[in-house]
């Protein structure tokens, strides 16, 4: 159960059970809501995920929630990797071994390489000013809980850290956080790359990527740019990926 935070309420609803975080985060943009203006839910019957997925959302375990940002057009690039660094940040305080927390690129959050959190930036071509960032993130979810993928396991706090955390107070430092980086986003995009590349998974590692015209390739991660794009090093020369995501090879092969 979340209880109103004690802030300024004005700018955050909290719902039971809804479609999808995101979507009613997109109405309320259309209506016009302030920045950082955040919609949070206990359960969604539809939540989304990146490239067209779901996002299995059980109820009273985890956290989803989508905050609307009223952004330029020069930082929308980066505002969804905002959302992961805070994510990094909100959980790192509640790890004995924070170096453990990384970035995968775009905008997943990794704990000792396992999936912990995804963010979806959502636009809007009614507001082009506007940008929602919608986070989902698994709290006290047990394995039974988290949805079945070998190829890139999925893990939640209270497994990692063995007990139940309280998403209160894990939903209050995310929110800190994100509305404190929100500050930085247009006077000081450098700092929030600099995160991202400091707690990369991705940088130095090798990673499929799925390109329209010549199927799969193996590369080399060798940087993110000023935009927030993944530099490769791939057969024929360097490449710079704009969109979409990049699978890294583990250890035992998969990817
Ligand atoms: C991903 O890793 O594919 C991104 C997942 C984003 C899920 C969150 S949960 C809250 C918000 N509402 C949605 O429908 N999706 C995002």
């Amino acid at each position: 159960m979340f209880i109103p935070l004690k802030t300024d309420e004005t700018w955050i609803e909290i719902h039971d059970s809804i479609d999808s975080t995101n979507t009613l985060a997109k109405k309320r943009a259309i209506e016009g809501v302030g920045d950082c203006y955040t919609v949070v839910a206990e359960s969604q019957s539809m939540g989304r995920g990146r490239n067209g997925r779901s996002w299995h959302s059980p109820p009273a375990v985890n956290l989803y929630l989508s905050m609307v940002l009223n952004i330029n057009q020069a930082a929308a690039g980066i505002a969804t990797l905002m959302g992961a660094v805070a994510v990094m940040n909100s959980v790192k305080q509640l790890c004995p071994r924070p170096e453990l927390v990384q970035i995968k690129w775009p905008n997943d959050v990794l704990i000792d390489g396992k999936k912990i959190a995804g963010v979806l930036g959502e636009f809007l071509s009614e507001r082009p000013d506007c940008c929602v960032l919608g986070i989902g993130m698994n709290v006290n979810a047990n394995i039974s809980d988290l949805p079945d993928s070998p190829r890139w396991p999925a893990t939640s706090l209270s497994i990692h850290l063995g007990g139940d955390l309280d998403r209160n107070t894990l939903l209050s430092s995310l929110l800190s956080e994100l509305r404190s980086l929100r500050g930085t986003l247009e006077s000081d995009r450098d700092s929030i790359l600099e995160q991202v590349r400091k707690n990369s998974a991705t940088i130095g590692r090798t990673v499929v990527l799925d390109s329209q015209n010549s199927g799969t390739i193996k590369c080399k991660a060798i940087g993110i740019d000023k935009d927030g794009f993944l530099l490769l090093q791939g057969p024929e020369g360097k490449m710079t990926v704009v969109a979409g995501d990049v699978d890294i090879v583990q250890d035992n092969g998969y990817y």
